[in-house]
């Protein structure tokens, strides 16, 4: 191991940013580490023991010519030349095993570890409520999932082998010159600060440099994702003023330049300074030793032994002088990973949780309620003095997850006040309001999207919260506004709610949602790639598409968000046949901007303001007039003309 290798490892170090030592770490964060480095006891084990073994291997070969010198070349004894030649060669040949050996070890407890964090980060987050994904950065989340971990696994591989191999290679070093002679180690030593302070100094400017240097990075790329991005270019075509962007970017391109060349020439004086204090040590040595040499006190091997030691005394007392700041390092990379995992999911299942009644074992009377008398198997939804507000940020999300770190832990807004209402097996609610009254807010009730702040919710007479999950999503059917499809087939986006649908269930679903034709007629059909990057679909389309999935679902409540886009009428009519099929015989709550659907409710909520301020059907509430007759006035009479003409 030569210096120019300790060098950039060393620099590495220093220009690690020196504020996490302040940081304090939370009791017990080692402990849990171990944890998880148990299950590599062994690896580990046999990784250091490689490590020391190399140490060791590194003093011996200056011993070694030390050896060939004085009792070989000197008194000219070809036999031990050779001898001991072969034992250096040997001993090459040994380093070379162990470093594979080490690298061996190291990537299987690094990787093993990446893999055992990962994983466990991921079912974690899956586990969150729609609350955490609402307020964190998916960038900020997927750098947990990378960088952190990664920087966790480091503590446990690079750092802890630097840290044993540095301590054990030092004293080893040390002790060796010390009994070759002290005199000239006390030299060596004396050196040293005049290489320690400049490196700290240069250090901490190469970590502010680094600092900037990041920050600007980030800036010019987060100017490019948003100028690039297909809202942004948009919007940029309209209204921007091409000469400005440019130069706005042309700006910071250009102080990336200039810290690129700071940073740069930083980073070769700290390394010309290392080279250049081993030079002048190793003159030193040679100077010093060598009179001593001549003068008859001291061998010639000793001399060469001594100067050969003294390079490999810098770069471990150096990387060792600035262990602290990546022993840090890492344990806040764990930090940061642990931060997430005890972040306690609030929607979680409880451990007395049961199914709800399957649909055809109807009859059976709940424990919670008197069974419905349903002829369709349905389960009736209530809802019972329900009280709610969303989560504030501290109960759902980090701070260090948020773009803007925000603390306020004040409770949110009260958004519902007590609403109460039954929707009987097998009939259709719409819910009606101005926009912010807490229509959105009911429906993400029902399938536990958000708990209750007060009240219950209850579908077939139990209490969701009291309910299994799977059972939940299972009976549960949602589709929204802007139905998301992932990118992948239509069979993927379809079979995601029921993996084992055959081709003729999916084709038979996409008929009933009135989307089959189009789908026929794709080139690659069923095979058709959508979603972001694949094939455009309009809104409608999509909406029929999520008609499709929820049909595969066949739940027997369904939560619908209709779609406020204005479709034609041609594919309104389409909607509408297709939403026809799907609400046939399920208990439905629906959020209603279509007259057509809001006069085929069996009862209509009109929300406002989180209560319920009206409740009947059409004709009765447009004949009480109250806010319904006025809502229907402003927003749904115009509908009126084409609904009466088809
Ligand atoms: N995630 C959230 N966190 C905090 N407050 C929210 C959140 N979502 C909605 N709100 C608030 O709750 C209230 C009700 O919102 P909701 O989305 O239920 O209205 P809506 O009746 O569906 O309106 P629209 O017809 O415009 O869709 C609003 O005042 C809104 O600001
Ligand atoms: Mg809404």
């Amino acid at each position: 191991m030569g210096m120019p290798d300790n060098g950039w490892m060393m620099m590495a170090s220093f220009r690690r940013d020196r504020s996490v030592v302040k940081e304090r770490l939370k009791a017990g964060t080692v402990r849990r580490i171990a944890g998880y480095a148990r299950p590599y006891t062994r690896e580990l084990v046999l990784f250091l023991a490689l490590n020391a073994v190399a140490a060791v291997i590194v003093v011996a070969n200056p011993l070694l010519l030390k050896t060939i010198i004085d009792r070989g070349i000197v008194p000219h004894r070809t036999g031990i030349v050779i001898a001991l030649a072969s034992t250096v060669a040997g001993l090459a040949l040994v380093e070379a095993l162990i470093g594979l050996g080490q690298r061996w070890y190291s990537a299987r407890i690094g990787e093993g570890l990446i893999y055992d964090l990962r994983t466990q980060v991921f079912d974690h987050v899956q586990r969150m409520p729609v609350a955490f994904f609402m307020r964190a950065q998916t960038g900020s989340l997927v750098s947990r999932l990378n960088s952190d971990v990664i920087g966790a696994q480091r503590a446990l591989t690079t750092t802890l082998s630097s840290v044993v191999s540095n301590v054990i290679s030092l004293i080893l070093v040390l002790v060796t010159m010390f009994v070759l002679s002290w005199q000239v180690t006390l030299v060596a030593l004396v050196l040293l600060p005049i290489f320690i302070f400049p490196a700290k100094w240069v250090g901490r400017r190469l970590q502010k440099i680094s600092r900037e240097q990041m920050q600007l990075d980030a800036e010019m790329s987060s100017l490019m994702t948003e100028r690039f991005n297909v809202a942004g270019a948009m919007l940029a075509k309209l209204y921007g003023r091409p000469e400005e962007e440019s130069a706005g970017f042309a700006d910071r391109a250009e102080r990336v330049r200039d810290i690129g060349v700071t940073s740069a020439m930083y980073g070769r004086v700290f390394f010309t300074a290392l080279t250049l204090v081993a030079s002048l040590a190793t003159a030193m040595v040679y100077g010093v030793g060598g009179s001593l040499v001549v003068d008859g006190s001291f061998q010639l091997g000793t001399l060469v032994a001594l100067a050969t030691l003294l390079t490999r005394m810098y770069g471990p007392l150096t990387a060792l002088s600035n262990v602290h700041v990546d022993v840090m390092t890492a344990l806040v990379s764990f930090d940061r990973v642990f931060e997430v995992l005890d972040l306690a999911p609030m929607i979680d299942e409880r451990p007395d949780a049961r199914p709800l009644p399957e649909r055809p074992a109807s009859e059976e009377v709940l424990p919670s309620g008197p069974a419905d008398p349903d002829p369709s198997g349905a389960p009736a939804i209530e809802f019972d003095d329900v009280v709610f507000r969303y989560p504030a940020a501290a109960e759902v999300s980090l701070a260090s997850l948020e773009s803007i770190a925000r603390t306020d832990t004040a409770p949110s807004r009260e958004v519902l006040h007590g609403v109460g209402f039954r929707a009987d097996p097998g009939t259709m609610t719409a819910l009606v309001g101005p926009s912010g009254a807490g229509k959105t807010t009911i429906t993400q009730l029902v399938s536990r999207l958000y708990d209750v702040t007060d009240g219950a919710v209850r579908i077939a007479g139990q209490d969701v919260r009291d309910t299994t999950l799977a059972s939940l999503r299972d009976t549960v059917g949602v589709v929204t506004q802007d139905a998301h499809l992932f990118h992948d087939s239509i069979r993927a986006n379809l079979a995601y709610a029921r993996p084992e649908a055959t081709d003729e269930e999916l084709v038979e679903a996409l008929r009933a949602a009135q989307i089959w034709d189009l789908v026929d007629a794709m080139p690659d059909g069923l095979d058709t790639v959508v979603g972001d990057r694949g094939y455009r679909l309009s809104g409608g389309e999509k909406q029929r598409l999520a008609i499709a999935r929820l049909l595969l679902k066949a739940p027997s409540v369904v939560v619908l968000d209709e779609a406020t886009a204005h479709l034609d009428s041609e594919s309104e009519a389409a909607v509408q046949r297709a939403l026809r099929t799907a609400l046939a015989g399920r208990t439905s709550i629906v959020i209603a901007h279509r007259l057509s659907t809001i006069r085929e409710a069996d009862q209509i909520l009109v929300i406002d303001d989180g209560r319920v301020v009206e409740r009947g059907r059409h004709d009765e509430l447009l004949a009480e007039g109250g806010l319904y007759s006025e809502l229907y006035h402003r927003q749904f009479a115009r509908q009126d003309v084409p609904d009466a003409v088809r």
